[in-house]
């Protein structure tokens, strides 16, 4: 068992002091959760083989699913990706720092425990300055995936990757809440049509506006192979049971006012996961607002923190409500869709 330390740190102004420490902390080959513009990230050195190994073991992740590598700086790129796709130069001009991770073919220095043994690389530059400054601190690339266990919903604040993290990792940098609240848009560009391997921070009507058609993984669908190894798992699964219901916003309300009261007839604790348009509507269950419907970031934002409070709320069942897939709304309802295992009712 590790001693992990939490620090406050400025994401305006941080220390270089801070980031030195965490920075020598990656360079010895451990382990710091930092925060991103999309969800906290658990960071080790990209090139370095055990690094990843470690990784793996404190998020109880599965073997097979790689791990996306950031970057502070274009010219990092050249370290780790063999060739730049079409299309990708005009991306990472427009849309890096950001919320859009890239495939590349990687080169042989990145080990294969960073990409699970596949041939390619996911690579983004996130919109940060505590990431950006640590990473340019450590000198080296670093592998992240989100800072929770393996499985369960990634944390939005410090306090949550120490809820999954206490023990296992050196250090936490706390920099407050992520702006965005869900990860970021995983994209292929090595087909005929560039690919959405997972929907995410950056909507697909702004890559469209670059890349003309883009496509979204139909392995995506439910009972299907995705293409990208970690979209087969179940995710971002809150303890209790979850079910989702979609169709038009009134008759969303109607069917979870039902659904609530024969739940908690049967002794069920309910909690609802409603939006500031219908959180005054439920007379049972625990209601919470995610966000607002015309403003999709403010409900991505919450999404994952909203989910951890139900539990700690010590809620049997979450009845969430289905938003609109438009921009934000598509990686929502993504995230939704697996933190309900499926389960989903259409009114
Ligand atoms: O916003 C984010 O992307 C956050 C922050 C910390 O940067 N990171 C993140 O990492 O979400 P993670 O490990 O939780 O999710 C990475 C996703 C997984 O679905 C994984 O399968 C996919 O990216 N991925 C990584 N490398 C890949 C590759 N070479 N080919 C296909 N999919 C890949
Ligand atoms: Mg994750």
């Amino acid at each position: 068992m590790l001693k992990t330390r939490m620090v406050a740190i400025d994401k305006d102004n941080p220390k270089p002091q801070l980031i030195d420490v965490a920075a020598k902390i990656i360079r010895a080959g451990g382990l710091v959760a930092f925060p991103t513009e999309t969800v906290y990230g658990l960071g080790g050195n990209a090139m370095d083989e055990e690094a990843a190994a470690k990784i793996y073991a404190a998020k109880g992740r599965p073997q097979d699913n790689p791990l996306i590598v950031h970057i502070h700086h274009i010219k990092e790129l050249e370290d780790i990706a063999e060739e730049v796709p079409p299309g990708a130069d005009r991306l990472m001009k427009i849309f890096w720092p950001g919320p859009l991770t890239i495939l590349f073919r990687k080169k042989p220095e990145v080990p294969s425990g960073t990409t699970a043994g596949l041939d390619t690389v996911a690579v983004r530059m996130p919109d940060h300055r505590i990431a950006l400054e640590l990473i340019k601190s450590a000198g080296v690339p670093i592998a992240a995936p989100s800072a929770n266990i393996s499985g369960r919903p990634s944390p939005t604040c410090a306090r949550d990757v120490l809820e999954d993290l206490d023990g296992r990792i050196d250090m936490i940098l706390d920099g407050g809440t992520c702006p965005v609240g869900v990860e970021s848009t995983v994209l292929d560009l090595s087909g005929p049509v560039p690919l959405i391997l997972r929907p995410g921070g950056l909507p697909k009507e702004e890559l469209e506006k670059v890349l003309g058609h883009v496509e979204l993984d139909p392995g995506l669908l439910p009972g299907q192979k995705p293409r990208s190894p970690g979209q087969k798992y179940r995710h971002y699964a809150p303890r209790a049971r979850m079910t989702l219901v979609e169709g038009p916003v009134e008759r969303q309300v109607a069917e979870i006012i039902d659904l609530a009261a024969k739940l908690e007839s049967s002794g069920r604790k309910v909690g609802i996961m409603a939006t500031a348009q219908t959180r005054q509507r439920y007379p049972v269950g625990t209601v919470i607002s995610v966000g607002d419907r015309k403003a999709p970031l403010t409900i991505s934002s919450n999404l994952f923190s909203i989910l951890r409070k139900f539990d700690r709320l010590g809620v049997d069942e979450i009845l969430a409500e289905g938003i609109s897939k438009e921009g934000l709304g598509l990686a929502v309802m993504n995230r939704l869709y697996k933190a309900a295992g499926y389960n989903i009712i259409k009114v």
